[in-house]
């Protein structure tokens, strides 16, 4: 792990209950305690930031130690953002019965949960491109695996979208200038809306751009040495490969101590073994970091910390 401690950003992803919010803290902590100025970015709406720091964090940057900041992001109070944001672009387009018949079918579409996505994204690239001045590093705490992968591959398919309404936007301006300036072409300073859906443009290429680009952007996956975790660990991984994404460490969190007695001990020790073995051979590629079970869970900065020795060891 201490090679992704010069990485810009870094995701920390896995099944649920596996040690992602644990391990993400931690390495947020440690970074920012080795002199990086640290932003962690939590996308869960269970907000677990703030029990592992036991101070309330909220959508607002939060200090937790002088170089170490942190934000729980929302996604219903994102989609009320995106959703206002998205009105106003329509009010400055259309005259006023067209907007309330407008507005009536982005409510609907405001119910459904591809918006809340769409929306969670948008904050997300505000967060990686407008803060990267402050901040050395941003460490995203995510939701469950398969939904944040999806989620960075959003930037390939509204790319597609944000390029055809810039052309029919274009078309429309083109029109509406009639004969007068054929020869030149409409130019986003002409028009607003134009403008704002190219700099809508602009963020996703930046964004998928970063996020391809391995020396700046790493996935981390969280697992437990568990038949389910890791057959989600390995979709995880396929669908990350597939998305161009570089699996930066396997972390493998939750090893039982090694001097335990009693038959129930050695039993899930030797499953435990096998399943590491296992990890090993079908992981060999990625870089692997193991993290003990402490004997109490893990929340409070003193705790956080025995977790970051093991992640830097
Ligand atoms: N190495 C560890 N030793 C002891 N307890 C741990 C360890 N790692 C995680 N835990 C505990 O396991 C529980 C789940 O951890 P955590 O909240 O980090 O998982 P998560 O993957 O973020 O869960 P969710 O999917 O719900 O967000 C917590 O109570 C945490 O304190
Ligand atoms: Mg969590």
């Amino acid at each position: 792990m201490i090679s992704l401690l010069d990485r810009q950003v870094v995701f920390f992803g896995g099944k649920g209950g596996v040690g992602k919010t644990t391990c993400s803290s931690a390495f947020a902590l440690a970074a920012s305690r080795r002199g990086q100025r640290v932003l962690l970015v939590s996308t869960d709406p269970a907000h677990s930031t703030s029990d592992i720091f036991e101070r309330p964090i909220g959508p607002e940057e939060r200090e937790i130690e002088p170089r170490l900041r942190a934000i729980e992001i929302d996604a219903l109070r994102e989609s009320a953002r995106y959703v206002g944001e998205v009105k106003r672009d329509i009010e400055r387009m259309f005259a006023p019965a067209v907007i309330r018949q407008a507005h009536r079918q982005i409510d609907m579409a405001a119910a459904s949960p591809g918006l809340a996505d769409v929306a969670l994204l948008d904050r997300m690239i505000d967060l990686i491109i407008e803060r990267e001045a402050r901040y050395d590093l941003i460490v995203f705490d995510t939701a469950p695996t398969g939904h944040t992968v999806q989620l960075l591959r959003m930037p390939e398919v509204m790319e597609t979208w944000i390029r055809a309404l810039v052309k029919h936007r274009r078309a429309l301006v083109e029109i509406d200038r009639g004969t007068e300036n054929q020869d030149e072409a409409v130019s986003s300073s002409d028009d607003p809306v134009l403008a704002a859906l190219e700099r809508r443009h602009e963020r996703l290429k930046l964004l998928r751009a970063r996020v391809l680009d391995r020396a700046n952007t790493s996935f981390v996956l969280v697992t437990i040495p568990e038949r389910l975790a890791i057959e989600e660990t390995a979709r995880a991984a396929e669908l990350l490969a597939a998305t161009g994404i570089g699996v930066g460490a396997l972390i493998v969190n939750r090893i039982l101590p090694d001097d335990l007695e009693g038959e129930f001990y050695r039993s899930r020790k030797a499953q435990e073994s096998q399943y590491l073995q296992e990890l090993t051979r079908r992981f060999s590629r990625v870089r692997r970091t193991d993290v003990r079970q402490l004997p109490h869970d893990v929340y409070g900065l003193a705790s956080l910390a025995l977790i970051s020795e093991q992640l830097l060891r």
